[in-house]
């Protein structure tokens, strides 16, 4: 089987916002807790934060962090999290059935940023609470002093503000799920005023409104379109959330879901434009895919504990999903997509980072190991910043329940202007078949291979663990050779490829 890829310097997507290799961290299960803070860890850092777990975040070069949640943000008072820790309140988390000690609040959180190198994203509480707590929160985290909130900042030790500029308007509200979950016209009236009180305080925020909460929800997509139309002037961003599974054990329809993904994005796309034509508007809003990930493996374990059997357990393993081989490709089809559509997706953030459905996990008082996803996500992350290519691609196709004509080969491009580089990221999804690929590269001065990097294994249920840490990792690939302007790889049936070419 053959497939060719085309790539034209002049021919682009979009300049690619860093932040499209965004992560979170919720207060949920051991993503805080045993996650990035043990302070009787061998590790620990004068914060009590896991230094083994900053070398491992500091790797992904993760450019923001979204915080505090996620469906904990719901009910969450972000004042129970500052001050002295002696003092803050252990409160009962009502998403999670389990119980939060607030031993990490929002200094302890913008200190470890600042270890890793990233920015935060926060969210504040629009289900439980409102407008004058969001206003609150933004002045004791943003305003220089002299003011109630910015001055008890500064009394707990912290004087200089955060300068946070992403904010997100509450999470997930159209899932009944959520404690205070709301009708799009309450929301939508909710983020409306809430925003414009957050502009009044400062213009510059970049501020972003919950779209769905996936695909399949009843009110998809006419949410968007109802909170869009109250908020399109006050906000900048609409976030989207989608997570993948295979429960069925389908390799060939799991590897297609990006499929629904790409449409998902086209569809919200869609809306934002029918509603800024509606309002007449110059402004445009873009996507924040703020929650992504595989997320199926843990389910059934954590139904238990969910359903309020074990009471209220601190940092219990929640969402701790074991990735293996095959969701390696499934990750880097989804950062394709997110990279072909970074016109109109400029932020997104895999969920989680540590521990909770993450790329890292730790034991408690022990080791920290990368999960399987987290090579996609690292190459993706370092190697995929510059612009989009966008590239002609002919593959063999197949057809699947969830989509018809998938490509066997499933492909991203991205110039680095500066590096003088072009890198491609190529999932063959063939279950049996290897495809030799050509790429070629136009309006380029020269073509060198600089790395090939491949990630194949036997077994697509191979995973990593603390006792066999590199069961499934990349490899140098042998296979790539260049003559003239193409560069021909054979790829592998169900492997992962980093192609990086100097131009
Ligand atoms: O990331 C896990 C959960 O998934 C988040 O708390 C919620 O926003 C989503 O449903």
């Amino acid at each position: 089987m053959k497939a060719t890829v085309i790539a034209h310097r002049d021919y682009v997507i979009s300049q690619i916002d860093e932040r499209l290799y965004g992560s979170f961290i919720e207060h949920l299960g051991r993503a805080v807790y045993t996650g990035i803070y043990e302070p009787d860890h061998d590790t620990a850092d004068e914060n009590g934060m896991r230094k083994d777990v900053i070398d491992l975040v500091k790797e992904l070069k993760v450019p923001v962090v979204r915080y505090p949640g996620g469906n904990f943000v719901s009910a969450y008072n972000w004042e129970d999290g500052i001050g002295p820790k002696e003092d803050r309140p252990t409160r009962l988390d009502l998403a999670w059935h389990t119980s939060d000690s607030n031993q990490v609040g929002i200094h302890e959180f913008s200190d470890w940023c600042d270890s890793v190198g990233t920015e935060m994203m926060l969210a504040v509480n629009l289900g439980s609470r409102g407008l004058d707590e969001a206003r609150n929160f933004l002045e004791y985290v943003n305003h220089p002093g002299g003011s109630k909130w910015s001055d008890m900042r500064i009394a707990n030790g912290r004087a200089e503000p955060f300068n946070t500029k992403l904010w997100c308007l509450g999470n997930e509200m159209d899932g009944p799920w959520q404690i205070g979950h709301k009708t799009a016209d309450e929301y939508g009236r909710l983020a409306h005023e809430t925003a414009k009180a957050m502009r009044a305080f400062d213009n510059s925020l970049e501020l972003i409104v919950c779209g769905s909460s996936n695909a399949h929800m009843p009110t998809y997509p006419e949410w968007e379109a109802t909170v869009l139309e109250h908020t399109y002037n006050e906000v900048d961003y609409i976030s989207l959330h989608m997570y993948f599974e295979n429960r069925a054990g389908d390799t060939a329809n799991y590897l297609a879901q990006n499929v629904e993904l790409d449409n998902y994005i086209a569809t919200v796309s869609g809306v934002i434009d029918y509603v800024k034509a509606k309002k007449r508007s110059k402004k445009q809003i873009y996507i924040s895919f703020d929650e992504w990930n595989v997320w199926y493996h843990s389910k059934e374990q954590d139904k238990a504990l969910l359903a309020g059997n074990h009471g209220w357990p601190h940092a219990p393993a929640l969402l701790e999903d074991i990735y293996n081989f095959e969701d390696v490709l499934q990750v880097g089809l989804i950062l394709n997509t997110f990279i072909r559509r970074s016109d109109v997706v400029r932020i997104a953030c895999i969920a989680q980072l540590v521990n909770v459905i993450a790329p890292i996990m730790t034991a408690p008082n022990g080791a920290a190991w990368r999960q399987t996803i987290f090579y996609p996500y690292y190459f993706a992350s370092v190697f995929g910043r510059g612009t989009a290519l966008n590239l002609a691609v002919n593959s063999p196709t197949y057809d699947a329940p969830v989509a018809e004509k998938v490509p066997f080969i499933d492909v991203s491009g991205v110039h680095d202007a500066e590096g003088k580089t072009v890198t491609f990221f190529a999932v063959n999804r063939h279950l049996t078949d290897s495809i030799e690929t050509e790429f070629s590269l136009a309006g380029f001065e020269k073509a060198e291979i600089l790395d090939h990097q491949v990630m194949t294994h036997a077994d697509l249920r191979a995973v990593n663990t603390a006792e066999n840490p590199d069961n499934v990792a990349p490899r140098k690939g042998s296979g790539a050779s260049i003559k003239g302007d193409v560069v021909s790889v054979t790829l592998p049936p169900l492997s992962y490829q980093v192609i990086r070419v100097k131009v």
